[in-house]
């Protein structure tokens, strides 16, 4: 069984990602032949006007993956602008993908309207899902983990892979979407935790800073005063931090007390804050061990990059000879 997911380069993770992607990951590589890759072409169809910062991103994004366990021995880490064959199998791709399909694709009209400061009325940002389905399917993955906003590129990814099936052969299986779950990770302003929103704590952020930012992040708005009570379900530092991070005895007590203001804001979330740094500490090491040698992210990526050429081009080598063209 092989599993295969990718991930555009922003930079340095944060716990959003740890929670959310990370944990999934790390337990897929322990029960499968794992490939998980930068998707810099991805990034490159919303920032291709700025791409300088790329490159930079991929290896802090490695780097992360490296330092949460992710492991280069036994999974196959690689770059997706170092397997040609993606492109190709795109091109490919494209030449049967019916733009009605593309075009009533939510995700991509949900895009349009928000990322209104980029002009996404390209070619590649409309094909997004063709080379999607070209990084699935060259690797013959029969399962996809991702969060449920890539639910519909992948229905698109199986649709895809049907048609080719349907007028060249079977060449591929269909891909299956495993839907992670993704616990509610909020920021530090009480919204979705997101680097673009500047509210964030970084799986590299040193322990001091993450404090910083944790005992600053927004509460129950409600509770103003230590004398005031407060409702933990309307609170975002308890709806992300007791939540995941505390025992059922340390929850109990914050309910309680939050209710009947018997504990304070900062007491509520020292009694955490600890286990959030328990959980870094070991993150934060692995990263500058890595980092001590610079050329390591890169020896990882080529080494990566070798296995999955073999792969990507035995199943390239079929599809030219099923469409014809070898
Ligand atoms: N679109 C995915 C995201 O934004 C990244 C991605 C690119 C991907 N190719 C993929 C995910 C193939 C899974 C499989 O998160
Ligand atoms: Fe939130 Fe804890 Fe303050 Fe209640 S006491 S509002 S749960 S931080």
């Amino acid at each position: 069984m092989r599993v295969l997911s990718g991930m555009r380069p922003t930079g340095r993770l944060h716990l959003g990602h740890y929670h959310g992607v990370l944990v999934n990951w790390l337990k897929l590589q322990t029960e499968y032949e794992c490939f998980f890759f930068a998707a810099d072409w991805h990034a490159l169809t919303t920032d291709y006007a700025d791409p300088k910062g790329i490159k930079e991103n991929v290896r802090e994004m490695v780097l992360d993956w490296l330092s949460v366990g992710i492991d280069p021995k036994r999974t196959i880490i690689f770059r997706q602008s170092q397997i040609k064959e993606h492109a190709e199998l795109h091109v490919l791709l494209s030449m049967i993908t019916p733009l009605s399909w593309l075009e009533r694709n939510p995700t991509y009209k949900e895009q349009l309207g928000e990322l209104r400061e980029k002009d996404l009325h390209t070619f590649g940002f409309l094909g997004y899902p063709v080379l999607q389905t070209a990084d699935i399917i060259i690797y013959k993955a029969q399962k996809v983990p991702v969060g449920v906003d890539q639910a519909p590129h992948l229905e698109l990814s199986r649709e895809i892979t049907r048609r080719f099936n349907h007028f060249y052969g079977q060449v591929f299986p269909e891909p299956q979407t495993i839907l992670t779950e993704t616990p509610k990770v909020l920021g530090t302003d009480g919204r979705k935790m997101s680097k673009s929103y500047n509210n964030a704590i970084f799986l590299s952020d040193p322990p001091q800073e993450a404090e910083k930012k944790m005992l600053a992040m927004m509460t129950d708005t409600a509770r103003k005063r230590r004398t005031d009570a407060g409702n933990p379900g309307l609170c975002p530092f308890y709806q992300t931090y007791h939540a995941l991070y505390s025992d059922a005895k340390t929850v109990a007590w914050v309910k309680e007390g939050c209710a009947a203001a018997g504990i304070g804001c900062t007491d509520c979330k020292k009694a955490v804050i600890p286990k959030v740094l328990a959980l870094l500490e070991p993150i934060r090491k692995k990263r500058s061990e890595l980092e001590a040698d610079p050329a390591i992210v890169e020896a990882i990526l080529k080494d990566g990059a070798r296995c999955a050429f073999e792969a990507a081009n035995k199943t390239m080598r079929e599809v030219r000879a099923a469409m014809g063209l070898e």
